[in-house]
């Protein structure tokens, strides 16, 4: 997917080198660089099927939403954590506006709350992490999901 010469696509190689950076826990970590491709591919599908859902943001949660994990059993405040970073690295790295970075921070912030989003982009970055849940054992639970198009999958 970060392949391609397209400028987005080598900035989004560029965030996920920074979110590499950040993560503590080595490219094996069930809450790593595999996961958040993973969750990418999901986000970038459930987007394509909510209208309104922000496809940047919610590629961006991918690759940023579990990268200040600091183990990989219980962190509830790891999501936090990486919300803070996002306004000092948005306009060097990120170029978001600012109903963007709004969204991409309560995104990071409360994915790991257990709650659903009527956002369509919150939603889609959430259910999009929760659709990879089955890595832990885990079934995604219907009532857990925030968007129709992750509900249909389950
Ligand atoms: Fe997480
Ligand atoms: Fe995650």
């Amino acid at each position: 997917m970060m392949k391609s010469r397209n400028t987005k696509a080598n900035n989004l190689e560029a965030v996920r080198k920074w979110a590499l950076k950040q993560f503590s826990l080595g490219d094996s970590s069930i809450h790593g660089p595999d996961h958040w491709e993973r969750v990418y591919e999901n986000g970038v599908m459930l987007a394509g099927k909510t209208p309104g859902a922000d496809v940047r943001v919610v590629k961006l949660f991918s690759l940023l939403h579990d990268c200040r994990r600091e183990n990989n059993n219980y962190d509830p405040d790891h999501g936090r954590r990486a919300a803070e970073e996002l306004e000092q690295i948005n306009g060097s790295l990120l170029h978001l506006s600012d109903i963007q970075l709004e969204l991409l921070v309560q995104a990071c912030s409360g994915h790991a709350d257990g709650i659903t989003s009527s956002n369509p982009t919150i939603g889609c970055c959430w259910d999009a992490d929760r659709l990879e849940l089955p890595r832990a054992g885990i079934k995604p639970r219907a009532q857990f999901l925030s968007t129709a198009a992750a509900r249909n999958l389950i």
